[in-house]
């Protein structure tokens, strides 16, 4: 599978060059299997951690937040108190801290408001695919995973869209901060302490703080019925400092997510072209969003600390002690998924764990890109019959966040 770091089954999770290739399920198959609870070392900049693959141990600890707290940092980076306190969501935080702020922002991301806009993410879609198909040759990822999560990230938020491109720019470089096609200040590769209070410790976060800055200063033309304008207008806003930090999870959690199931969903539809024609029948289209999105399962981890010493099968777990919760891994667990590694577009039940299910950091945005997904592959292969990869996809280098980045194709 790989042109280097081949997957042998013995990858290093710490590396972000095991994942340059595609995620190493080899690797993830064989530690679920005799190693669940595995120990990887860590180097000059990282302490190291323990890896959760299971399903069971995933689900018990993603619920368990009194042992596996979120509130002293989501991903592997160690932080000290001070940078976690400044890159502070409440993603970062634990019930009932959590709550408080969730509550303020769940109503507009609940199902019914995200289903209403169907027509929106529709229209935008047809546009979206019409242009893409018109070039003989094209790649998915450009000119339509890309696209849609983007305008429909500017239609949620209700930000203007001659600023979206930037704003993606931006994200891109955030959460790809172990790659070099999205940032120049590549994370395990040089000194990016100057960065340690920004988000990501990226200085992509610098300008979305300036920018989200600008936000509440009233600066930006901001549609009044945009999820910001009412964070803003709320009886119990936020701070300065939390806005800004809310304002970038957002652009990073619900742009490249929703692009890398997408262009998951595309590849894989390049790969078995019979799905075409059973999307074509109409008759999974209720399921199909779900299985892509288990089998793209684009941020593969979120971290916990153990908040004391808990003992998992034949493993102590120390307090202090970093634990990731492998979700890439745990949607793909043959004691729960038949044929785990293969589409199954009807697959009902369908508890994958690509959203974080069963904690209280459950994806917020799940019902929209759930919905963005369906709707752009509806619009798709109404249009095509085939879907060729011209190439092979090149993937995310990032041990967090894994999807395919380019793959050039031609469509009939
Ligand atoms: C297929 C697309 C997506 C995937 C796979 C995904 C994945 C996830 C996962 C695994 C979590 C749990 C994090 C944890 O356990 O700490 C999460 C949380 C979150 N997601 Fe998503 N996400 C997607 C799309 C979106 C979108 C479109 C948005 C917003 C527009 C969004 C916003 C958030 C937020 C704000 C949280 C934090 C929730 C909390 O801490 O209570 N996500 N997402």
């Amino acid at each position: 599978m790989n042109k280097t770091g081949h997957d042998d089954g013995y990858l290093n999770l710490l590396s972000h060059d095991s994942f340059a290739n595609g995620v190493p399920h080899r690797t993830f198959d064989r530690l679920r299997k005799e190693d669940p609870v595995s120990w990887t070392d860590g180097d000059n900049e990282t302490k190291g951690f323990w890896s959760l693959t299971r399903y069971a141990d995933i689900a018990l600890a993603n619920r368990d937040s009194q042992v596996f707290s979120s509130a002293q940092g989501i991903r592997l980076e160690d932080q000290s108190h001070e940078e976690y306190l400044a890159r502070k969501t409440f993603q970062e935080t634990d019930p009932p801290e959590h709550a408080d702020t969730r509550r303020r922002v769940n109503p507009q991301f609940a199902a019914r408001p995200i289903a209403a806009y169907e027509p929106v993410i529709r229209t935008l879609a047809t546009d979206i695919v019409d242009k893409a198909i018109a070039q003989s040759e094209f790649d998915v990822v450009e000119a339509i995973a890309k696209q849609l999560p983007m305008m429909m990230l500017g239609r949620i938020l209700g930000l203007p869209d001659e600023d979206l491109h930037f704003l993606v720019e931006k994200g891109d470089a955030l959460i790809g901060n172990s790659d070099p096609d999205f940032t120049s200040t590549v994370i395990d590769k040089m000194d990016t302490s100057a960065y340690r209070m920004m988000p990501f410790r990226s200085p992509a976060g610098m300008d979305l703080y300036d920018y989200a800055a600008n936000v509440m200063a009233g600066n930006v033309k901001l549609d009044k019925t945009g999820v910001l304008a009412q964070v803003l207008n709320a009886e119990e806003s936020l701070d300065e400092l939390e806005f800004k930090n809310f304002f970038c999870l957002l652009v990073a959690a619900g742009n490249d997510t929703t692009r890398y199931s997408i262009a998951m969903a595309l590849y894989l539809l390049s790969q078995h072209p019979e799905l075409i024609t059973r999307l074509k029948s109409g008759d999974c289209w209720d399921t199909c969003a779900d299985e892509f999105i288990r089998l793209a399962s684009p941020t593969m981890h979120f971290r916990r600390t153990a908040t004391r010493d808990y003992q998992l099968h034949d493993k102590l777990i120390r307090e202090g002690d970093k634990v990731l919760l492998w979700f890439v891994s745990g949607s793909r667990d043959e004691a729960v998924f038949n044929n785990p590694h293969l589409p199954v577009l009807d697959r009902k039940p369908n508890r994958h764990l690509a959203f974080g299910q069963g904690g209280p950091h459950v994806c917020l945005g799940r019902y929209l890109a759930k919905l963005e997904v369906q709707v752009v592959l509806q619009e798709l292969v109404r249009r095509i019959t085939v879907i060729e990869a011209l190439e092979e996809p090149e993937w995310t280098r990032s041990n967090f966040i894994c999807g395919v980045k380019r793959l050039t194709v031609k469509v009939a």
